[in-house]
């Protein structure tokens, strides 16, 4: 397993995850190229996912040639994933190829740059929620590629779980993250499992992650 833990979060440093994000952070990296280097860093957490908290079992299979015991990883058809518009978009298209099988919701959240960053937080607003059922056996996958100030994970958060039982694992995934972003987000919700592949430096005065990769929407959307 290739599954660090730190203060704040547990990060993923799968050598395949440090290249992936390395191209992602850099500028060079044009639309197709940032896009792709998302679908494939979904994929690679989610085998990280399955690989750190799920169990197999010992199933009896016939190879052309004879009986022999393999194993099949347990809970694969008990997996959410919310998909946090519009970034996470890419991210989840990798995901779903490490669990085929899950139920999706979506979450349109963003922050209100015009009214700016106060006290470290943004004003969040949300547009739209479309959740499936989650039960208490169900593996959580809230993807979000970028954990900057932590509002918008917060304000997400409070949606999936509202009317929900406490879910077997509850996983906030990020590509990249800040330091103050994953403490609001352990403080709020000490059941959530934090998992990034970078805890970056800090926050810059317009809540982007440094060094970062810049704005993940508009770079996967070419949006700017
Ligand atoms: N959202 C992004 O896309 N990038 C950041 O650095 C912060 C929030």
């Amino acid at each position: 397993m290739t599954i660090e833990d730190r203060d704040t979060a547990h990060v993923i440093t799968h050598a395949l995850a440090r290249d992936t994000l390395s191209r992602l952070r850099d500028v060079e990296t044009e639309q197709v190229g940032f896009r792709k280097g998302l679908v494939k860093l979904g994929r690679i957490c989610g085998y990280e996912i399955i690989d750190g908290s799920m169990e197999t079992e010992y199933v009896e299979i016939q190879t052309p040639l004879e009986t022999t015991m393999g194993e099949r990883v347990k809970g694969l058809d008990d997996v959410v994933i919310v998909n946090v518009l519009r970034a996470a978009t890419p991210f989840v298209e990798g995901l779903l190829k490490a669990f085929p099988r899950a139920k999706q919701g979506v979450i349109s959240a963003g922050r209100d740059e015009e009214a700016g960053m106060a006290e470290g937080e943004f004003p969040i607003t949300i547009d739209y929620v479309k959740l499936p059922e989650i039960r208490e056996q169900d593996t959580v996958i809230v993807a979000d590629p970028m954990l900057a100030t932590g509002s918008t994970m917060c304000a997400v958060l409070e949606r999936v779980l509202e009317n929900a039982p406490e879910p077997e694992h509850l996983f906030v995934l990020s590509a990249v993250s800040a330091p103050d972003g994953l403490i609001r987000v352990g403080e709020q919700f000490p059941e959530a499992e934090l998992l990034t592949v970078s805890i970056d430096d800090r926050l810059d005065e317009n809540g982007y992650i440094v060094p970062g990769l810049g704005d993940a929407g508009d770079r996967a959307f070419r949006t700017t």
